[in-house]
């Protein structure tokens, strides 16, 4: 494999230093670019598209042609590990994912098992294709849900705004919780254990759905699996943790011993920074919504979360959440210039 031409992302995630602030953004690759619609519109469905290596080899790296980012990340979803485990996943459009077989009692829990990891073989062979297109430009992300996320829509079937038969199986139930969130951390490890070796460069966690829970209950079921999850990518991987909500708990997110803590646009960067910047490095935090407003208005709000990270290294650019789908990719060029523009000025 070709050593990287641009390794500032592996650099600020073991908090050395850099020319400049690396950046990537979390959903690149996806409806906001006419490219991606189009690869898409061909392709016939997103699982179509992402099951395919070749086609999701090409949309993850469109982003890359338009905008000088400092990593890739595997197009792919979360859901592909329950998918793999018979839940039988679908995306319809306006509603988002779908599974047609609900995990909600005793004997749903029972029947689920660690898939074959073959049935994953599409997405370790597109890490390999990926890999192989980018040629040591950038590196690769490879990413897992946590299992409480995935766990979250396995219960519920589907997207949810509070995921309340989650919340509820926790209260009543938690023997139930916690037999399933075994088994899908089982699942998990065996999968970004296999991206790894498939050559991902880096590991990222997202538990989208982990501030929904109260604190001993994320302890018990987002972050203990969590941790599970990290013990098995291999050593000298660099890990990013991504909690929805969690701006009360980075102290124990940081303890968990991610390489990087990856905040939302609520988490006062500065602050966080200052506490815990010795241990970790921060990923985070510009407000998606700055992307559909206008380009002074981009250079501002990008300048002020450089101000909040402060110049010490450890610092990963990106937004709070995943890019929207009406966002104009010209925006995003913006963003990405004067990231890498202010940030090398404000370099020692
Ligand atoms: O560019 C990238 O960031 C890589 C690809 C990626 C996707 N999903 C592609 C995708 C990644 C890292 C994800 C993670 C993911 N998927 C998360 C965690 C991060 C987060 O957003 O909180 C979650 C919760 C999911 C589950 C999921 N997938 C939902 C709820 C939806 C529907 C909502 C939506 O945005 O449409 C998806 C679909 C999905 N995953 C799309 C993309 C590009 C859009 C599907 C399409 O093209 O129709």
């Amino acid at each position: 494999m070709a050593t990287l031409q641009n390794d500032t992302l592996l650099r600020a995630l073991r908090r050395e230093p850099t020319p400049y602030t690396p950046i990537w953004l979390m959903r690149q690759a996806g409806r906001y670019l006419p490219e991606y619609n189009a690869v898409r519109g061909r392709a016939g469905s997103f699982m179509a598209l992402a099951t395919t290596p070749s086609l999701a080899t090409e949309v993850t790296l469109q982003p890359l042609e338009r905008f000088a980012l400092d990593a890739a990340i595997l197009f792919s979803d979360i859901l592909t590990v329950p998918d793999a485990m018979g839940l039988g996943l679908s995306f319809t459009e306006g509603e988002g994912p779908r599974f047609a077989v609900p995990v909600r009692d005793e004997a749903a829990v029972a029947a689920l098992a660690v898939p074959d990891m073959a049935k994953l073989r599409y997405v370790f062979d597109a890490v390999g294709e990926i890999k192989r297109a980018l040629d040591g430009r950038v590196p690769l992300i490879g990413f897992a849900g946590s299992p409480f996320t995935l766990a979250c829509y396995m219960i519920e079937g589907g997207a949810s705004d509070d995921f309340a038969t989650v919340r509820r199986m926790a209260h009543a139930r938690p023997d139930l919780l916690d037999r399933l969130i075994d088994v899908v951390a089982r699942a998990v490890r065996a999968y970004v254990r296999e991206q790894a070796a498939a050559g991902a460069d880096v590991i990222m966690l997202f538990d989208t759905w982990g501030g929904l829970l109260t604190a001993p209950a994320f302890e018990r079921w987002s972050l203990a699996s969590m941790r599970h999850v990290l013990d098995t990518v291999p050593r000298g991987i660099p890990t990013i943790l991504f909690s929805r909500g969690a701006g009360d708990r980075l102290g124990r997110l940081v303890a968990s011993g991610a390489y990087c803590v990856a905040v939302d646009w609520a988490v006062d960067l500065d602050a966080a920074r200052r506490t815990h910047g010795a241990q970790a490095a921060f990923q985070g935090n510009l407000d998606p919504q700055v992307l559909l407003t206008d380009a002074a208005t981009v250079e501002r709000a990008a300048r002020a979360v450089l101000a909040s990270a402060g110049p010490a290294p450890g610092h990963i650019f990106n937004l709070g959440h995943g890019i929207v789908p009406a966002t104009p990719p010209e925006l995003v060029r913006v963003l990405v210039d004067t990231v890498h523009r202010e940030s090398q000025r404000r370099e020692p």
